[in-house]
Parts: structure tokens; C-alpha cells; sequence
């Protein structure tokens, strides 16, 4: 007698967002909309994350899509998460630095950090919260996590404004653009225009020099030039966009190349520093740091960057 083949349950992908913000709140109905993974959003607030979860739910209803998307503020409903993406804290106000946060979302960090990950011990965990590379340090630190299962959302998103601001200067699609920029996600950031192209051309060879100088200085000041016209709140549509790229290419284990906070160890001659370099990501994480060869203007302005960060650090 043939016996039928055991099928094993489908377990659905789980996501903890942490902050039920603007960026926590996008970032859920990106996910869900793509079907992509159940999420929990997890918030301090009381009704907050509820109150999320509950009109995410009734957008299924519409867009018809069907993961289960759960609002709480007790750590126990995100036990066992793939991912965690961590975007608890305050944004920018006008006039603020990202570092002018760091006391503030310091203390957050190391509040929900060993909360999560003592629930879900095997999650990779992606941080969001400003000033990213030092709170991406910091969570690492407190999580106990391997350094490979904690990455900063930073690089995706840089790349798009320098990509949005290339498209706009040269009047196409910003699908036809990549671009990398390296370095600390705040004014001191390394775009890399040589290593930066429209379908293969870079675009030092289809700009001026001071055009793309301009570009790159407002690719720099991206995140404040929002936080300015929106007098009340930071970005986090792109945020948002580029968080789910993310989490996209750790549960798909697509393997992608793109910039994000990474801990080097040795690379770049930096160590023990988190910091936005391209990186390899898939199911395990962060698998690989790749090494580009700079010249040494832009190995100097990765350095300046990375001095910078190391001051905050030793702020923490
Ligand atoms: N535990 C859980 N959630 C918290 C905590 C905490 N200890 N402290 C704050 N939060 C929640 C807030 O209640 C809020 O819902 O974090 C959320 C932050 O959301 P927003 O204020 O809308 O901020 P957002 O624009 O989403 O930015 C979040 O990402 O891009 C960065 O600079 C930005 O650090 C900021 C973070």
C-alpha cells in the first residue's frame, strides 16, 4: 500500500518590527502586502500597535492579502521571529543631528534589544534607529548576537536618494541607476560616483564634475532636506522601502549585493566598527563584506567617516 507522503505544516516567515512609528508602521504593510512573512509589530505605546495591526488587517481585506499581522506591546507575541527589525525611538526634529539622538535612542536600544532577542535567539536582527551605525554597534553589543546577525539599514537608502538625484539631474528612470555610497549614514557619507552607473555607464562619464559634486553633497544632507519640509518627522517611505529589501533578501536567502551597516574586522583597515560597506545578504545574514579597491581620497573620506562614528561610540 502506497502511504501518503507526510506534508509538514507551512510555517509562515515571522517579523517583529520593534516601534509601531512611521517607519515600523510602513514597513508592516510593505511586508504583508508582499505576503512575504507574518509580522508583529511591537510598540511601548498602549493601543498603538493595536490599533496598526487592526487597520493593516482591514487593508488585507482590500488588497487581498493574508499574513497575519499582530499588534502588541508584551515580548511574548514575537517569539520565534526570523527577523527583527528594530525602528523604536525617536526621529529627527528640525535643527537636530542624527547624534543629537543618541542618548535618547541609546537607552531605548538597550532596553527592547535583550527583550527580543531573548524571545527569538536565532533572529537576525536589522537596526533602524538613528544615529544608525552607533545604535547598530550598541544593539549588537547588548543582543549578544553573532556579528554576522546584526545589520544597519542605511546603504539602501542612500544609494536611492544618490540614485533619485542622478534620475532628476539627467531627466530618466531611476531604474537605470545604481549607486553605491559607503560609510556612516550621516553628513559624512562616501558616494562613490565611479562606482556609481546608469545601465552599466558610470556616471562620471556622462556628467560634469560640479553637477556631480551637487549631487552628492545633497545626497549628504538627503535625510535633513526631508526633516526640513516636513518641519515634524523624519523620512520613511524610502526607509520603510529599503528596511523590506532587506528583510526580502534574508528570507528569500537571495544572496544580494548592496550597502549596509556591517561590522569590519579589519576591512577597509577599520575594525571593530559597524559601518555602511557592500555587503553579501541572505538567509544567515550578513555573509560577506566585500572590499573595493579605493583610491585613496575615497579610502580617506571612508576613514573621516569612521572617525566620527568611533567618537560616538565612545559617547555611549
Ligand atoms: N519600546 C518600543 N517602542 C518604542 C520605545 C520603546 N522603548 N520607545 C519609542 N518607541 C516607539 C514609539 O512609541 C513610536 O511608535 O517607536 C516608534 C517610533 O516611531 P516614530 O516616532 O514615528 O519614528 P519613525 O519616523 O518611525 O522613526 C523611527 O527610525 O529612521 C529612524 O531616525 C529614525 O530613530 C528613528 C526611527
Amino acid at each position: 500500500m502506497i502511504m501518503p507522503t507526510q506534508v509538514q505544516a507551512y510555517r509562515s516567515p515571522k517579523v517583529t518590527i520593534i516601534g509601531a512609528g512611521n517607519v515600523g508602521g510602513t514597513l508592516a504593510h510593505r511586508i504583508a502586502e508582499a505576503n512575504l512573512a507574518d509580522v508583529v509589530l511591537c510598540d511601548i505605546v498602549q493601543g498603538k500597535p493595536q490599533g496598526i495591526a487592526l487597520d493593516l488587517k482591514q487593508a488585507c481585506a482590500i488588497a487581498k492579502f493574508d499574513r497575519q499581522i499582530i499588534g502588541t506591546n508584551d515580548y511574548a507575541d514575537t517569539k520565534n521571529s526570523d527577523v527583527i527589525v528594530l525602528t523604536a525611538g525617536l526621529p529627527r526634529k528640525e535643527g537636530m543631528s542624527r547624534n543629537d539622538l543618541l542618548k535618547i535612542n541609546a537607552a531605548i536600544v538597550k532596553d527592547v534589544v535583550p527583550k527580543a532577542i531573548a524571545h527569538s535567539p536565532n533572529a537576525i536582527l536589522i537596526v533602524v534607529t538613528n544615529p544608525l551605525d552607533v545604535m547598530t554597534y550598541l544593539a549588537w553589543q547588548v543582543s549578544e548576537l553573532p556579528t554576522h546577525r546584526v545589520i544597519g539599514m542605511a546603504g539602501v537608502l542612500d544609494a536611492a536618494r544618490f540614485q533619485t538625484f542622478i534620475a532628476m539631474e539627467l531627466g530618466i528612470s531611476s531604474a537605470d541607476i545604481n549607486a553605491i555610497v559607503l560609510g556612516g549614514h550621516g553628513d559624512l557619507m562616501v558616494p562613490l560616483p565611479r562606482f556609481s552607473t546608469v545601465n552599466s555607464v558610470p556616471i562620471t562619464e556622462l556628467m560634469e564634475i560640479s553637477a556631480i559634486d551637487r549631487i552628492v553633497e545633497r545626497t549628504r544632507n538627503g535625510g535633513a532636506e526631508i526633516v526640513k519640509l516636513m518641519q515634524n518627522g523624519s523620512a520613511y517611505f524610502a526607509p520603510s522601502a529599503a528596511a523590506f529589501t532587506m528583510v526580502e533578501a534574508i528570507l528569500s536567502d537571495r544572496h544580494r549585493i548592496f550597502s549596509a551597516a556591517a561590522y569590519l574586522a579589519g576591512e577597509y583597515n577599520l575594525k571593530d566598527i559597524f559601518m555602511g560597506v557592500p555587503v553579501k545578504i541572505g538567509r544567515q545574514g550578513m555573509e560577506k563584506v566585500i572590499e573595493l579597491q579605493l583610491t585613496s581620497t575615497e579610502l580617506s573620506a571612508l576613514h573621516s567617516s569612521a572617525k566620527s562614528i568611533l567618537e560616538n561610540i565612545n559617547l555611549l
